[in-house]
Order: structure tokens, then C-alpha cells, then sequence
């Protein structure tokens, strides 16, 4: 009762909060670490978090800021002056091939700050040229020229933000052709970000049996009336499949029982029905976790380990790395790994979805498949089969989701209950571990690690952004 009555004094707190700060600037809101406290309890997060949009304005400059953000990949931009036009949570950006060179920029022409390219994908040129005023930029940011450049002073341009050209995003991480970039000019370094659960994107990697994977066509979107977080948690939810899917993966199962006989069973339904494995599968499928709210289901089996051999695969892999590091490749079958905050990678489906975050209750996901170079094309057919039949628009397995976050997110705005839950297996002291944990696959854990790196990240910036105003006072 007492918490509820301070977070509706915290609520009112930061309304008002929020309607100073709209005054200076519209992104920023000002939050304090009792605000963000106030928002968890043991094994419970604020409905807040889910619903609130001036949560969600704190999140976008706090918490998004200081972490490492997927940009795109560099088989987007293969030759100088590609580009891809893209957001990283709620900045406008562009990544563009410069020589051999991969570079970020705001997407924001520095003379009127108009946004320098709209498409999706396109190639610039030598140059990009702003279509307003006609300002050009080099491929490197780099102001290159004005048309009727009489009327001004070389010096002052030369001095002011316009003359500096593009504005780079600094904090830039080619690893292994995957683009992440960090916002904040300081902060947590790349290798201590994401650890250990870099191994998930090595695996991916390595499946190639050239090491390199290329993107595979522009990406499925599906546009959700819900909360980015929602989703994030749904991707190690391993309790929800066997009820939420039972309509669609459970009726291909029972279709497949009564006409399939002994024939061998087509690739949909391989993809469709261990969705409804129960829920002794999902326990012995284990899930790690890594400090800075990543983690993966899928430690020891997944909904991915028995499907077909593809043939020709094996061998190649054989070839390129010797049969024990191939069959050691091959035998991780990781299910879902989250790289917080916003990103969930399937090694073993070649896939990578993106939860961009558009309001308290709006999220694009784009889902994005890879070819493995120099593998067999079935496995490209198997990974575009799975992203059109569970992530499309279309699925008859990812509507059920929708369906449950958005009536979540309906839900949430109902009286009586502030709190969701996520205790299931929770531990003491359970977040002091070293390096990475592993614990039964039915576990919350990976929802609670993840809330504990939100709190983390948002506390560090506020405390930072507390420091520098007390310093400038
Ligand atoms: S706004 Fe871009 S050239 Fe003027
Ligand atoms: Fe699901």
C-alpha cells in the first residue's frame, strides 16, 4: 500500500517532471534514481514500465544510450556508397560504405536538419546530396560542397556545426561484419557489454563454412501495438508455446498425425511442431545467462536440434574446419538468444530480429535472415521457410503472439494490480554470478536479468547526468 502511494507520488513527480523538461527539449524527460527504484519489487516489475510513455522517453535516453545497438550488417553495403537509412531507438541514422570503411552518421542534413536520405537501401554515389538546399557530402561526412557559396564568411563556416559536415556516430564496432554502435560518447566498451554472449553470434558465424554470412534480402516488418519489453521477454518465455501455439503449431500436429503415415515429414511441419513439446522439454532445455541482460534459451536441446540433415553440409563444414570443431559447431543448438535490450538472434536458423522501440506502446520487428556463404541453398530455404511461417505478418504462429502483448497491453491499464510477475524459479541472490549461469529452461531468470541491467544502465546515466549538472552548477 505504501509503495503504491509513493509511485503515485513518483508518477505525479515525473508528469511534472516531463512537462519542464518538454520545455527545453521534446525527447528529454527528467527521471531521478528514486523513480526507477520505485518501479521493482522482488521478482516484480511496474506496469509502468510496460505502459508509461514518459518510461519510455526515460528508457530511449538513459537506458538505449549507454548500450551497444545493432546498426545493420556490412554485406548491406558491400560497395562505396552504399547505404541503409535506420534508427537506433530513437535517433535517425544512416551506415554508409566509405572505401573500406564502414561508417554511421545521424541522418540529419547539418545545415537545416533535414533528413539526408529516406529510403530504406540506395546508393548515393560519390556523394550525398541534400535535397533541399543542395549541400553535398562525401561518403567520409565531410562537407563537400554549397552551390552559391559567395555569401559566406569560409572562417565562420568553418567553425560552426553546419561547416563540420555529417555528424558521426563515434562509437562504432565492426564484429565480424555485424555493425553495433553506442550512442553515449563514454560508457561500457564492447567486449564488456556483451561477454560471453558474443559465443552466440560467433556460432551463427561459424556455421558458414567460409566464417561469413551475408544478409539475405530486406527484412520482415510486422508493426506491434505493444511494448518493446513485451517481446523481448516473449523470446525466452519457454512456458507460453504449448497454450499460445496450440491452435496453429498444435493443429498442424495433429493434422500431420492423422495423414502423414510414415512418410517423412515436409519442412513446415519439422519448423511447426515442436512448438508443442511440453513442458519437461523446455525444463531440460536449460537457459544461460550473461551479465548485461543477455541470455539464451536452448543450452543442451532446443525446438531447432532434430531437424533433417541438409545434404552436402556436413561435408563441407568437415572440409573447411576438421570433424571435431564441425561437429562441435553443429551441435549447438541455441534457441533464442536475447542481446539486450533489443535484439534476439537464432544460430541455428540464421536469423537476427529487431525490436525498435516507436512509443510506450508501439514496436517494429524485423526479422532478418543470412546466408551462410558457401553452404548448400536448402539452408537458405529453410531459414526464409521458418522467418515467412513464425515471424511474417502472415504466420499462423506469430499473430498468437501479438494477439497475447497486445491483449497484455490492453490489460495493463486495468485497476487493482500494478505489478507483473516474473518469480517463477527465482532464487536468493541469484544476480551474483560470475561470467555466465545456467538454470532449468523453464526459469524467469532471463526476464528478471534483463530488468536488472535496465535498472543498472538507467541508474548509471541518471547518477552521470546528476554528476555533470552538479559540476556545471
Ligand atoms: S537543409 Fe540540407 S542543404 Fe539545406
Ligand atoms: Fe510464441
Amino acid at each position: 500500500m505504501q509503495t503504491g502511494l509513493k509511485l503515485l507520488e513518483v508518477s505525479n513527480k515525473l508528469h511534472h517532471s516531463v512537462t519542464m523538461a518538454e520545455k527545453m527539449t521534446s525527447k528529454q524527460v527528467n527521471i531521478t534514481a528514486e523513480q526507477v527504484e520505485a518501479l521493482f519489487r522482488p521478482g516484480e516489475a511496474h506496469r509502468d514500465l510496460y505502459a508509461s510513455q514518459d518510461i519510455f522517453r526515460a528508457e530511449m535516453q538513459h537506458l538505449f544510450r549507454q548500450c551497444w545497438l545493432y546498426v545493420g550488417h556490412d554485406s548491406q553495403v558491400p560497395n562505396r556508397g552504399d547505404y541503409i537509412a535506420t534508427e537506433l531507438a530513437d535517433q535517425p541514422v544512416l551506415m554508409v560504405r566509405d572505401r573500406e570503411e564502414v561508417k554511421v552518421f545521424h541522418n540529419r542534413c547539418p545545415h537545416k536538419g533535414t533528413k539526408l536520405v529516406l529510403d530504406a537501401a540506395g546508393q548515393a554515389g560519390p556523394f550525398f546530396r541534400c535535397p533541399y538546399h543542395a549541400w553535398t557530402f562525401r561518403t567520409d561526412g565531410s562537407l563537400r560542397s554549397i552551390p552559391h557559396p559567395q555569401g559566406y564568411d569560409e572562417e565562420r563556416l568553418h567553425e560552426s556545426a553546419a561547416g563540420c559536415g555529417l555528424s558521426p556516430v563515434e562509437n562504432l564496432v565492426n564484429y565480424r561484419g555485424f555493425i553495433f554502435a553506442r550512442l553515449a560518447s563514454q560508457g561500457i566498451d564492447f567486449d564488456a557489454f556483451f561477454g560471453g554472449s558474443l559465443s552466440t553470434l560467433d556460432n551463427m558465424i561459424d556455421r558458414s563454412p567460409e566464417g561469413r554470412l551475408s544478409v539475405a534480402g530486406p527484412p520482415l516488418r510486422y508493426m506491434h501495438r505493444c511494448n518493446w519489453k513485451m517481446l523481448v521477454e516473449n523470446q525466452t518465455d519457454t512456458c507460453h508455446p504449448m497454450v499460445a501455439h496450440e491452435s496453429s503449431a498444435g493443429t498442424v500436429v495433429d493434422l500431420w498425425s492423422r495423414i502423414g503415415g510414415n512418410s517423412k515429414k515436409p519442412m513446415a511441419v519439422e519448423i511447426y511442431a515442436p512448438f508443442l513439446s511440453d513442458y519437461s522439454f523446455y525444463d531440460k532445455m536449460g537457459i544461460r545467462i550473461w551479465p548485461n541482460g543477455h541470455g539464451h534459451t536452448g543450452v543442451t536441446q532446443s525446438i531447432h536440434s532434430n531437424y533433417s540433415e541438409i545434404p552436402g553440409y556436413f561435408d563441407q563444414m568437415i572440409a573447411a574446419y576438421g570433424r571435431e570443431r564441425a561437429e562441435a559447431i553443429l551441435s549447438e543448438s541455441r534457441h533464442n538468444t536475447v542481446f539486450f535490450p533489443n535484439i534476439m538472434v537464432k544460430g541455428p536458423i540464421q536469423s537476427l530480429r529487431l525490436f525498435k522501440p516507436l512509443a510506450a506502446d508501439r514496436t517494429l520487428v524485423e526479422s532478418w535472415i543470412f546466408r551462410l556463404d558457401g553452404a548448400p541453398d536448402m539452408l537458405l530455404e529453410r531459414t526464409a521457410a521458418y522467418n515467412r511461417l513464425i515471424n511474417a505478418p502472415t504466420s499462423i504462429v506469430g499473430h498468437d503472439d501479438l494477439e497475447m502483448y497486445e491483449r497484455a497491453q490492453e490489460g495493463l491499464s486495468a485497476g487493482g494490480n500494478d505489478w507483473v510477475n516474473m518469480q517463477r524459479d527465482m532464487q536468493a541472490d541469484e544476480m551474483n554470478f560470475d561470467g555466465e549461469k545456467v538454470v532449468i529452461g523453464t526459469s524467469e531468470l532471463q526476464m528478471r536479468n534483463q530488468f536488472d541491467a535496465w535498472r543498472k544502465f538507467m541508474l548509471e546515466s541518471i547518477q552521470n547526468a546528476d554528476h555533470k549538472a552538479g559540476a556545471g552548477a
